[in-house]
């Protein structure tokens, strides 16, 4: 891969600044804000809770915030087809603001374990229900308050430490966090951006309810789980030479590339500097031999959605990786770990699944027909194994790319990769 690929915004990040400006006291800007299905599910529903939403320009959009208490109840269910970020988070919100609500989602997204959230925000007094399985439907009745709560996170989540710092804003008093691994901290840094504050302490969080949001502008860094599939297509093409502007590169973030470095990968980081309250950087990413490695489990979290990936890095390397202790990945957009082995042994990977991981023998990886299962980070992983392998690759079932990157296959072809759709 040769050239230079400007990354859309990031997507946690963006889906946080249209939420947090939504209840904010007035007009906040966000510039870069990814444009894709899932953040349109989290505009779309702010906007069907009263807030007025504009778009301005190609990527930047104007949130005309309606205050903690200023939202109004929805005339049908919220609907946030395959966005597990926007429903979580705002389940924390729609639970303390006093209106009723209904938030669904797609056959994927209503398979997703909600129990994690609805728990802990059950014991702070929302009176929040799920369906019998513990998925959405979510019913909201919405109350004028609740109270705080002492609560330690049984899975490092970033979604559901801050679906419950967003229901705390509604408690009168303290909710204090404690979380098992350091997860994303987004939600807290633009929380301090909006004016709220925060007691941080390695991993508690303590947020004070009942402040106000005042407005801000937010520019969105570039989104380095979007750069993860450029990554590791550079490092495993031949002579690449791969520019990627501006990413974030917040270190709750960065895993995938200590990962992909401990395993031989050459990524440079220059011009270190912070937009909006998050570290940036350029990155320049060449091509690497690779050499298996056990991937170890204190990086996980940081890495979370990158190791599709990664794996694809793995089948390219000498050598076994292995990578146990993750098994979250079962809960994502599909079950990654089983999508992972069916996709890399129909290429001649072989590969062998745990539990909580998979081991990967690198080597050669032919060609094959592959199901990405409607998750936009298996069908980007397998058409960048494409770049490298014997034979060509079909991936079905690709379309839900346009989640997080609907311009991936233009900025791919861009730099080498040979696609037709
Ligand atoms: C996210 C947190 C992670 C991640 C997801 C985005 C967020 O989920 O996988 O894509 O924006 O908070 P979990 O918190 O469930 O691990």
């Amino acid at each position: 891969m040769v050239g230079s690929v400007a990354l859309p915004g990031d997507k946690s990040i963006s889906h946080r600044a249209v939420i947090l400006g939504s209840i904010a006291d007035g007009v906040c800007l966000v510039r870069n804000c990814l444009v894709s299905d899932d953040v349109s599910a989290t505009i779309q529903a702010c906007r069907n809770l009263g807030v007025r939403i504009e778009q301005v320009g190609a990527d930047s959009v104007e949130i005309n915030g309606v205050g903690v208490d200023g939202l109004s109840s929805p005339a049908k269910p919220l609907d946030f087809g395959n966005s597990g970020t926007s429903i979580r988070l705002l389940c924390g919100v729609l639970s303390g603001a006093g209106i009723r609500t209904i938030l669904t989602g797609d056959s994927s997204l209503r398979q997703r374990p909600m129990e994690r959230i609805v728990g802990p925000l059950q014991s702070m007094g929302a009176g929040i229900s799920m369906s019998e399985q513990g998925t959405a439907p979510l019913t909201i009745l919405g109350e004028p308050s609740l109270q705080p709560i002492e609560y330690v996170l049984p899975v490092a989540s970033a979604q559901v430490k801050s679906a419950l710092l967003l229901a705390g804003l509604y408690a009168d008093g303290i909710t204090r966090l404690v979380e098992p691994t350091p997860t994303r901290d987004h939600t807290e840094r633009m929380f301090r951006a909006f004016g709220v504050s925060l007691e941080i302490a390695s991993k508690t969080v303590a947020i004070k309810g009942r402040q106000r949001l005042r407005p801000a502008n937010i520019t969105v860094p570039a989104d380095l789980s979007s750069a993860a599939f450029f990554i590791v297509g550079a490092t495993i093409g031949s002579g690449s030479k791969l520019f990627l502007p501006s990413i974030g590169v917040n270190p709750t973030r960065t895993g995938v590339i200590d990962i992909l470095r401990a395993m031989g990968a050459r990524i440079i980081m220059s011009n270190a500097r912070e937009i909006g309250g998050e570290p940036v950087a350029d990155l320049t990413v060449s091509s690497s031999d690779l050499q298996g490695i056990e991937i170890p489990q204190k990086l996980i979290p940081s890495a979370i959605d990158e190791f599709p990936a990664i794996l694809i890095a793995a089948a390219f390397a000498r050598g076994r990786t292995v990578l146990r202790g993750a098994h979250e990945l079962r809960h994502k957009e599909s079950d990654r770990i089983a999508a992972m082995e069916e996709g890399l042994t129909r290429l001649g990977v072989r590969a062998e699944t745990f539990d909580d991981g998979i081991a990967v023998e690198g080597g050669t990886v032919g060609g094959g027909e592959i199901n990405a299962y409607a998750d936009h980070r298996i069908a980007m992983a397998f058409a960048v194994a494409a770049l490298c392998s014997r034979g060509s690759i079909v991936v079905r079932n690709a379309s839900a790319i346009a989640t997080s990157y609907p311009d991936f296959l233009a900025a791919a072809m861009r730099v080498g990769l040979r696609i037709e759709q």
